[in-house]
């Protein structure tokens, strides 16, 4: 077996402990890797005050990280420039949040470049490199100019957006010029993998080859999707372990036993959360019997701080959540629970378990691991009922969830209720259809589909034609 390199911005090896920084990326990276003798290389999330390209190797849990320091400028340019203010809005849709500015792209060339002077030692003949997600897009590039013959793999965790949109940013030739130093490029929805190659036939005079490979810029690349997966035996064992079932307990006693829905999320525009607050209001407005009956748990832990949208999400649904409770609580009841502090993985679990609804409702979304973990937590004989966003790349595997479109409080209000009153029989048929797809299309299945694809392109092209 090739060792595995595994590349992103973020590295974080879960301890379970709810003190780590959160995200899907991080915990489906730290699940891909437990069997896999293998490096994790990433940025630290600490900043010095001049770049030294020095690594801390680690060995946590198995698993063997090797980290540097970026500087200030990095962080502001690479990480809150361009990956946070124009890549990741322009992904997700919000053009209106997407800015474009000169030092950003100087900052995310640079930053490449550091990743791929400090990485490149690191590499072995036979190693397999697989980068992850937006802030890395050029690395492969960067690495080629190093002379690395390695079959290089990258995995975007994000949607990759309609044509029109991608052509919506300056210099995007190069960008996508970028992903095919890549052997292979995976995208989490056959949707995504099309609307990437519609702008590499359209803009780039791209050709699909008889052997299925996208040809662009004198270079071969394959693309395919491979939907990200949870541990779902895990986390299915974790929904049953003391300190989960503690937490369904105090839940239990501090809810009085009703109705409680959920949501998990990083506090971030994406997710659609002022509009989901919006429907669960709109469904105490519009059942009046439901309200002291009901009540809507919102978790979501901060996220991109520095970044203004963020904050400005926040001052949103601090305001919103007020709001609510201001106009519907009682002396004995709050309408809504908005916490933002992160879990232990088997809270969160006990979480998912006492609660009969999640809202799963971004306006864009890669995947949506949340929705997978859920689903997971429930109890097979009295399951919960996920509410999911069509937009969620999720949607395309979980179809027996109550699909909504996330911009519509209505029908989120009505999906709401449809779950609350959903008979018994028809929860569990639909939660084993769910539960079914989210085993068997785990995190395992994920990297070994990778995995094995990037392994069996033909190493050496990409450095050959770049030559
Ligand atoms: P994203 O990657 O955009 O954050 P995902 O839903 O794919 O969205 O992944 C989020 C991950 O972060 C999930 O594994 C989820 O359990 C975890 N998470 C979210 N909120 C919390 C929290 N408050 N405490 C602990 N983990 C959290
Ligand atoms: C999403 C992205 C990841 C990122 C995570 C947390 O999952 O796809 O790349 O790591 O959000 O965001 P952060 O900015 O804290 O790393």
């Amino acid at each position: 077996m090739n060792r595995l390199i595994i590349v992103s911005n973020r590295v974080t090896t879960p301890s379970g402990k709810g003190e780590e920084t959160v995200g899907g990326l991080a915990m489906a990276l730290a699940a891909a890797l437990r069997e896999y003798s293998g490096l994790w290389f990433g940025w630290s999330g600490k900043t010095v005050t001049e770049f030294n390209g020095h690594m801390n190797l680690q060995r946590v849990e198995g698993v063997t990280t090797a980290t540097i320091d970026l500087e200030e400028a990095d962080l502001s340019e690479y990480y809150n420039g361009y990956a946070n203010k124009t890549l990741w809005p322009l992904f997700h849709y919000r053009q209106d949040l997407t800015a474009y500015d000169r030092s950003f792209d100087e900052g995310y060339q640079r930053v490449n470049r550091r990743f791929a002077e400090t990485l490149r030692p690191l590499i072995e003949p036979d190693d397999l490199v697989w980068i992850h997600d937006y802030h890395l897009i050029p690395l492969a590039f960067e690495l080629r100019k190093l002379g690395v013959k390695n079959r290089i793999g990258f995995f975007l965790h994000i949607p990759w957006p309609a044509h029109q949109l991608i052509t919506t940013l300056p210099r995007h030739k190069e960008l996508v010029e970028a992903l095919f130093a890549y052997d292979l490029v995976g995208f989490q929805t056959p949707e995504y993998q099309q609307a990437f190659e519609e702008y590499v036939l359209n803009e780039a005079d791209g050709v699909i080859t008889a052997d299925g490979l996208l040809r662009a810029f004198g270079r071969p690349l394959r693309t395919g999707a491979f939907p990200i997966g949870i541990d779902a035996k895990e986390f299915a064992e974790l929904a049953s372990s003391p300190r989960a079932q503690r937490t369904y307990d105090v839940m239990a006693a501090h809810t009085a036993f009703r109705q409680m829905i959920v949501g998990v999320d990083r506090l971030d525009y994406s997710k659609g959360m002022e509009e989901r607050f919006l429907g669960f209001e709109r469904l105490l407005s519009d059942h009046p019997d439901l309200r002291r009956e009901v009540l809507f748990l919102q978790i979501a832990p901060l996220s991109r701080e520095s970044v203004e949208a963020y904050q400005e999400i926040r001052a949103r649904l601090d305001a919103l959540s007020g709001r609510i409770n201001g106009e519907y609580a009682d002396i004995d009841w709050n309408p809504v629970r908005y916490v933002n502090r992160n879990y232990r993985r088997d809270e969160l679990a006990g979480v998912y378990r006492a609660a009969k609804v999640a809202l799963v409702t971004p306006s864009r979304d890669g995947m949506n691991l949340v929705a997978k973990e859920f689903v997971a937590a429930q109890n097979p004989n009295d399951p919960g009922v996920l509410v999911l966003s069509r937009f969620a790349g999720a949607a395309n595997q979980l179809h027996e969830a109550l699909i909504v479109n996330p911009n519509s409080p209505e029908e989120i209000a009505e999906a709401l209720n449809r779950a609350l009153s959903m008979p018994l029989a028809e929860r569990i048929e639909r939660w084993r259809a769910l539960f079914d797809n989210v085993q068997r299309e785990d995190v395992t299945a994920w990297r070994d589909a990778f995995v094995n694809a990037l392994a069996a392109t033909r190493s050496g092209d990409h450095a050959r034609s770049a030559e």
